[in-house]
């Protein structure tokens, strides 16, 4: 393998061959288990420090692309997590085992099925928006979005009790790239961003692709302990937090409005930004709507971010952020960097099917039926066997989170039900740690009464078998 370190860039030595190294491991032109050259071997041949070399090589443990042997030398770690999910809708992948679920019982999706989609009203908005607009449609719209769009979401924000500029309003591909342009913008190499314990996964990508180093603090009922979240803030530089407050994946926990209001608080004695994720604020089944970080917002910390893929159409790569003033040029830039602007005929459909109100018809309707399968899915876990606990008692959403006593073989029960048809997933998906935690999460997104009774015994067999 080539390696090549260029003395006269800005870029710290230790970094451009942490790069280098880290690339071909992505790339695995430096296949698993194999051994790294010895420190003193690159020091030389690069003509660089061997402390540099370390320096480099512990990045790489600390990322986990590299494991050490005592008295052997450096190691390329195995491909990372084990279960890796492809596709939706009952088609769920373990890329370790090869396994595939096609048929089945899915709770491990998150994601509503096809069924469910508005097809027929959307089809009527779309068609409305052609003969409106014609090629209009069609070509390259404003980065930030469609401006009616924009406005019309400035409304829906209004209704949350949010009250913004339409200029601080960006459309976004899915808030998954909404997180990315987030990090893209505000997260540099080395960086501490600091997520809940657990969290969402998609989110940990984000972050570790620049480089960040993520520290995490577990949740409790409602929020995380701001105790030993402010002690960390006393001898760190946090530049980001990263937060789901309302039915947080993968546990529902819904942050309360004194600890929603300590962060805020935080974040302004230690000068720090908020990412608020807000897929499922609109599933609540027991009493109102949370009411999100933002309206508490008065300092202009809060990032918020607004997914509709959970209650209308993943697919349809629509969501939202409210962004502070300051942010604006910059995700505009990244935006267009990434890919010039979302699709001008989705955005324009989507327009007037939030003006004509639509959207918020079948948001209820999505509401009753999730309702009723949260209701079913949470008596059938009280059903099960002493030791396997709900973790916390959601209001809302799409998932269970479920705790394990310590020697439960999890990795067993998991392969035994995948085997039986059912799929969910394993604690460590949503974990910056690399050990299996004693938990696992249960969704109900796209599966129906019938099937989450059938799982949920099948499940709970499995579960007194063990
Ligand atoms: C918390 C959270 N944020 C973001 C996303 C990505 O959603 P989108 O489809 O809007 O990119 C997901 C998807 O599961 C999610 O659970």
């Amino acid at each position: 393998m080539l390696l090549k370190i260029d003395q006269e860039r800005k870029t710290s030595l230790y970094i451009q061959l942490y790069k280098q190294l880290k690339r071909a491991i992505i790339e695995n032109r430096l296949t698993a288990n194999s051994k790294l050259p010895p420190i003193r071997v690159i020091a030389d041949e690069l003509e660089i420090n061997p402390a540099t070399v370390v320096k480099a090589y512990n990045l790489l443990e600390r990322e986990e692309l590299i494991y050490k042997k005592v008295g052997s030398g450096s190691y390329v770690s195995p491909p990372g997590k084990p279960y890796i999910l492809r596709g939706s809708n009952r088609s769920v992948l373990i890329e370790d085992t090869d396994e595939e679920l096609t048929s089945g019982i899915n709770f491990a999706s998150a994601t509503p099925t096809p069924d469910l989609f508005p097809v027929v009203d959307f089809k009527k908005v779309i068609n409305r928006v052609l003969d409106r607009d014609g090629g209009e449609s069609f070509v390259y719209q404003k980065s930030q979005g469609y401006y009616p769009l924009r406005e019309s979401i400035q409304i829906y924000l209004h209704e949350l009790g949010i009250d913004q500029e339409v200029k601080r309003i960006q459309v976004v591909s899915g808030a998954q790239q909404a997180i990315d342009l987030l990090a893209r913008t505000l997260v540099d190499f080395d960086d501490r961003v600091i997520v809940e314990e657990p969290t969402y996964s998609g989110a940990l990508s984000a972050f570790l692709n620049r480089g960040a180093h993520i520290s995490s603090f577990p949740l409790e009922h409602d929020g995380i302990d701001l105790d030993s979240l402010e002690n960390f803030l006393m001898a760190e530089d946090v530049s980001l937090i990263y937060i789901m407050t309302s039915f947080q994946n993968p546990t529902g926990i819904t942050w309360s409005r004194e600890k929603k209001e300590g962060l805020l608080r935080l974040a302004s004695r230690y000068n720090f930004l908020i990412i608020e994720d807000d897929c499922l604020s609109d599933l609540y089944y027991r009493g109102k709507r949370p009411i999100s970080l933002k309206s508490y917002d008065l300092e202009d910390r809060v990032i918020y971010i607004k997914s509709f893929s959970k209650v209308f159409m993943p697919g349809l790569r629509m969501a939202f952020m409210v962004l502070p003033e300051n942010l604006i040029p910059a995700i505009q830039a990244a935006k267009y960097t990434a890919d010039i602007s979302c699709s001008g005929l989705s955005q324009r459909a989507f327009d007037l099917y939030l003006r004509e109100g639509f959207l918020n018809t079948h948001i209820e309707k999505m509401r009753e039926l999730f309702k009723r399968r949260f209701q079913l899915m949470e008596r059938k876990i009280n059903s099960f066997p002493s030791g396997i606990k709900l973790a916390f008692r959601p209001g809302g959403g799409l998932y269970f989170w479920l705790t394990l006593p310590d020697d439960f073989n999890l990795e067993k029960f998991y392969l035994l039900a995948l085997k039986k048809g059912v799929a969910f997933l394993p604690g460590r998906l949503f974990s910056i740690k690399d050990k299996e935690l004693p938990c696992f999460r249960l969704s109900f997104a796209a599966v129906d009464e019938n099937e989450i009774e059938e799982g949920m015994d099948l499940l709970n067999q499995l579960l007194c078998q063990i």
